[in-house]
């Protein structure tokens, strides 16, 4: 990285996730259902991939809105033990609140969310012209859709740029979803998202197709790991077997934060590829999405296997 660029910067809205466990059903609708647990914690991709990043030591700075309104207020100690830089973190009631209701029933989830006011911060220009800043990641196509020209912004004063388009109904099919998001760097989407935006099923030739548009294209499968699409060569690394899957909420969003960080430390994309994968693992791992804390240790132990296991395949 260059002398004095070492702030990522994450884009994204920031939910009040409220995450209701232990249900037997799901509600339907007329009636009640209790669940064992409940628990309020910071939500959204863009401040997941954020927290995950600060974990692994980086300097990432969050790009959002925050309402003034009590629920917002009580995600105040997550946010600031989180150690993501909150400088730019714009704080005003039109952004609040912005819950998403979260159920969670034998590893399956349902999502009920309100987006409140804009997604573009006042600070953003500010923001993106800080001297330190180095990388731009935009955690969802609805926040570019947004806010036009952020690419180009974000270019234009010499950060990279990686993008998760996140399923979106109103624009996954939409055919200038690729024209939208041109100039990003990375392009991150996982296997359904990668699918419905190339228009094919085949995972290989979707990927091929996105990366006839973006240098980077790494697609996220889940329990089988993740392909990478660079220069025309295609890149599959299953993801470890064994070992418990207990939550799955932002295994997308850790898997991009350990990505992003081998690829901005200059670390060829298939050792990124193999730190994404191990980030995104030892996310479902334990429970709660930006609650677990990666530890770069464990991510090296586990990427390095995860490569050398591929060789011996290979060999
Ligand atoms: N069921 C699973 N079993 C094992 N590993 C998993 C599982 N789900 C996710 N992972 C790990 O997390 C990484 C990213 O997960 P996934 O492909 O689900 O991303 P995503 O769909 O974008 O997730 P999100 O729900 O956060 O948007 C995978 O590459 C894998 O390493
Ligand atoms: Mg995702």
């Amino acid at each position: 990285m260059s002398a004095g660029r070492d702030l990522v910067l994450s884009i994204g809205r920031l939910y009040c996730d409220i995450v209701f466990r232990g249900l037997d059903a799901m509600p339907r609708l007329g009636e009640e259902r209790f669940a064992e647990s409940v628990a309020i914690v910071p939500g959204g991709g863009g401040f997941i991939t954020a927290a995950h990043l600060a974990a692994l030591g980086l300097r990432a700075g969050l790009l959002a809105r925050i309402g003034t309104d009590p629920l917002s207020g009580t995600l105040a100690p997550a946010l600031a033990d989180s150690g993501v830089d909150l400088r730019w973190l714009e704080r005003t009631p039109e952004a609040g609140p912005q819950p998403t209701v979260v159920m969670v029933q034998d590893g399956e989830r349902a999502f009920l969310s309100r987006r409140a006011g804009s997604a573009r911060p006042a600070t953003l220009d500010a923001a993106l012209a800080d001297p330190a800043a180095r990388h731009l990641h935009i955690a969802e196509f609805a926040t570019l859709a947004e806010i036009p020209d952020l690419i180009e912004t974000a270019k234009g004063a010499g950060l990279t740029v990686s993008l998760d388009p996140s399923w979106d109904d109103d624009w996954i099919r939409r055919p200038d979803l690729i024209e939208r998001a041109a100039g990003a760097d990375i392009f991150l989407p996982n296997a359904a998202e990668a699918r419905a935006i190339a228009g094919c099923d085949d995972l290989d030739e979707a990927g091929s197709r996105l990366a006839g548009h973006f240098p980077v294209v790494v697609v996220k499968d889940g329990g089988n790991g993740a392909r990478l699409f660079q220069r025309g060569n295609a890149f599959p690394l299953p993801a470890p077997e064994g070992g418990p899957v207990l939550d799955t909420t932002g295994a997308g969003d850790a898997f991009n934060a350990g990505f992003l960080a081998a690829w901005l430390a200059g670390r060829p994309s298939q050792q990124a590829l193999a730190e994404g994968i191990a980030c995104g693992t030892l996310s479902v791992r334990s429970v709660g999405g930006a609650g677990t804390r990666l530890d770069h240790t464990d991510v090296d132990t586990m990427s390095r296997n995860l490569l050398r296991s591929h060789d011996r395949i290979d060999a």
